[in-house]
């Protein structure tokens, strides 16, 4: 049977069926089934941060697995202590402790719990168009109401206020609210970048009235928009980190200051996977891999990206937005699934965002030559659209 076919009969279908078989990657690369190669543009939608079989990597998580995948977190590991160590100094900041799971969501469930932990309180402030995962508690987190209003009432009281909206937060703050939740650049949400301040006033108005920010980097972070974190200078109370994290193994990661930290009894937030040998190997290598010169590429390849795309022209294009190598391009609602179909026809993967975006997050890999074969196929198909 067509393996497209056999997955679609056992799989529950909750995704799009983009009708290919993946069935291996080399760095830049995807292979189907028939050996035909495809350029990634997409890194599954953001975790294959230096592509595929990257040599660090597959050395260092082959080398894990001959020697412990898996241990709970009441005992100790050289692997997890070292992997703890070196997020909470490359996070920088007054971080100093991270509780590890599986997922961006479960980074997310778990900023929730220690948030209502510190504040003692269960109202929540988060943005319309905002996205943070589909587990329960990250699902009532999130401003997108065609997920949430089959579930709801949801969690607790999320209030949704427009992005980069600093006044209606200020507004939307009771003596109830325990915290703000923003992602530095809306991902899932269409590449929505806010104004330069508007972390940094966050940040003031959080102090102001003394609640909780946060900053769900589990897109944004791990040098995705050209330094390590996109919130690099303002200092959350809880970061959450996941996807590129573990090199390509499931990991989240929820970072949280000293006093976060110290309002988190024993034995309430637990994971059996959480902190696996495995995984925090993967952060290890990605860590050691992610470089200064390493972002100094993200950002110099990202601005011709950017540039590149803008140099198209189209009455479809109606945007092109982004930071390092977190971009979007705005085009006709009516165009873009289209458009992604005809580039995976010319063997080039991108993904999309909201209704009307096209979205690329290439592996930091990426270099010049592959931008402008992506190019010229983006000008051809924008010729016959
Ligand atoms: C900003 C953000 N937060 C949370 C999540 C949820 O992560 P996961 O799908 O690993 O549960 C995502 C996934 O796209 C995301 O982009």
């Amino acid at each position: 049977m067509d393996i497209n076919v056999k997955e679609q009969q056992y799989v529950i279908n909750t995704y799009t069926n983009r009708k290919i078989t993946l069935v291996r990657g080399d760095l830049v690369y995807l292979f189907d089934s028939n050996n035909e190669k495809y350029l990634d543009f997409m890194t599954n939608y953001g975790v294959n941060i230096f592509g595929y079989n990257q040599k660090t990597i597959t050395v260092g998580l082959s080398d894990q697995l001959r020697q412990l995948t898996t241990l709970h977190g009441s005992f100790t590991n050289d692997i997890r202590a070292r992997a703890s160590e070196e997020i909470i100094k490359r996070c920088g900041g007054l971080y100093s402790g991270v509780f590890w799971s599986n997922s961006g969501s479960e980074a997310i469930e778990a900023a929730l719990k220690f948030a209502v932990l510190k504040s003692g309180k269960k109202n929540f402030i988060v943005c319309s168009d905002g996205y943070h995962g589909k587990t329960l508690g990250a699902l009532s987190a999130s401003g997108n109401l065609a997920y949430t209003k089959m579930f709801s009432p949801l969690l607790w009281d999320f209030k949704i206020i427009p992005f980069n909206d600093t006044k209606s937060l200020e507004t939307a703050i009771d003596n109830d609210t325990a915290a703000f939740i923003v992602e530095p650049i809306q991902g899932e949400g269409g590449i929505n970048i806010p104004s330069q301040s508007f972390l940094k006033k966050v940040r003031e108005i959080c102090i102001k009235y003394n609640i909780l920010l946060v900053i769900d980097e589990i897109q944004t972070g791990m040098g995705r928009t050209g330094t390590f974190l996109a919130s690099s200078n303002i200092q959350a109370d809880i970061l959450c980190l996941g996807k590129g994290l573990g090199g390509g193994i499931p990991v989240g990661a929820t970072i949280v200051t000293r006093e976060v930290q110290n309002s988190i009894p024993k034995h309430i937030h637990t994971s059996t996977f959480g902190g696996n040998p495995l995984s925090c190997r993967g952060v290890l290598e990605t860590l050691k891999l992610l470089s200064g010169s390493r972002l100094s590429h993200i950002n110099s390849v990202g601005e011709y990206f950017i540039e590149s795309l803008l140099s198209i022209n189209s009455k479809y294009i109606l945007d092109v937005r982004g930071k390092g190598l977190m971009i979007g391009m705005v085009v006709d609602t009516l165009k873009r699934d289209t458009i992604l179909k005809l580039l995976q026809d010319r063997h080039i993967l991108a993904i999309p965002a909201s209704s009307n975006v096209v979205r690329f997050l290439p592996p930091f890999i990426i270099e010049k030559k592959n931008i402008n074969i992506l190019m010229k196929n983006l000008k051809e198909i924008f010729d016959i659209l």
